[in-house]
Parts: C-alpha cells; structure tokens; sequence
C-alpha cells in the first residue's frame, strides 16, 4: 500500500541552453527553475537564491538581453534563447563599467545579492529606464 500511495514526478527532459554563449545539454525535470539548474547542475553560483520567489532579485539574469527572475523562470522555457549570467557578463580579467562603480562607491551592502544588482543596474540602462532618480527609483 506505501508503495502505490508514493508519488512519481515526471521523467527528467534534456534541455540544450546556450549560457554566456556556449551550449550547455542538461537533464532536468519540467518543473527545474533555470536559477537551479544554473547553479546546482551547471555551477555557476554567481546568480544567487534569496527569497526563491520573486521578491528580492538576487537571481537576475538576462535571456535575450532581458532581465528576468531565474528564481521564476523554468529552465525548459529557455531553450533558444541565450542566457547571460554574471559570469559571462565580463571577461573574466577586467571587470566592467558598473562592476567598478559599484566597488567606488561602496555598493555591496552585505555582497550577497550583489550579482543581482549589476546584472539589473546594466539592464537599466540599457532599457532607458535611468533617466531620473524618479524612474531608477521606480
Ligand atoms: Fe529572490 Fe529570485 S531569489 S527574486
């Protein structure tokens, strides 16, 4: 009776996403959050999990150069499209525009959601959102 009353998830889906331009083939259930698979299957752990459901930001990244939750978004949905965290966001030696200003002014507060923060800064004003502290406050 314990036997037939144990549920069963769906059977693990293979998934081809490009992040930071390369390709990555992973196995994951339908239900995997792409900030999961970024970081439990594919470690790349400078997305970060804060409150895992939408609130706090911590997980952005961009897919086709948009910001979005990864903590809320599914990983299937990203097949296609390219995936940009913030360890592809510079070379890897020099860090980039926002990154330093962050460091000048003293932005981190404790660090943690500190990736985060960049990946969105840069989408703003890529978006054109930054034109007063009105709408960057927004
Ligand atoms: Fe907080 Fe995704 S972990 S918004």
């Amino acid at each position: 009776m314990a036997d037939r009353a144990r549920l069963r998830g769906p059977e693990p889906v293979t998934v081809e996403l490009s992040i930071n331009h390369r390709t990555r083939i992973l196995e994951i259930e339908p239900r995997t959050s792409l900030l999961d698979a970024l970081r439990e299957q594919l470690d790349l752990t400078g997305s970060k999990k804060g409150c895992d459901q939408g609130t706090c930001g911590a997980c952005t990244v961009w897919v086709d150069g948009r910001r979005v939750l990864a903590c809320l978004t599914l990983a299937i949905t990203c097949e296609g499209r390219e995936i940009t965290t913030i360890e592809g966001f510079s070379d890897g030696r020099r860090m980039n525009a926002m990154q330093r200003s962050f460091i000048k002014h003293d932005a981190f507060q404790c660090g943690y959601c500190t990736p985060g923060q960049v990946m969105s800064a840069v989408a703003l004003l890529d978006e054109g959102h930054a034109s007063s502290d009105a709408e960057i406050a927004e």
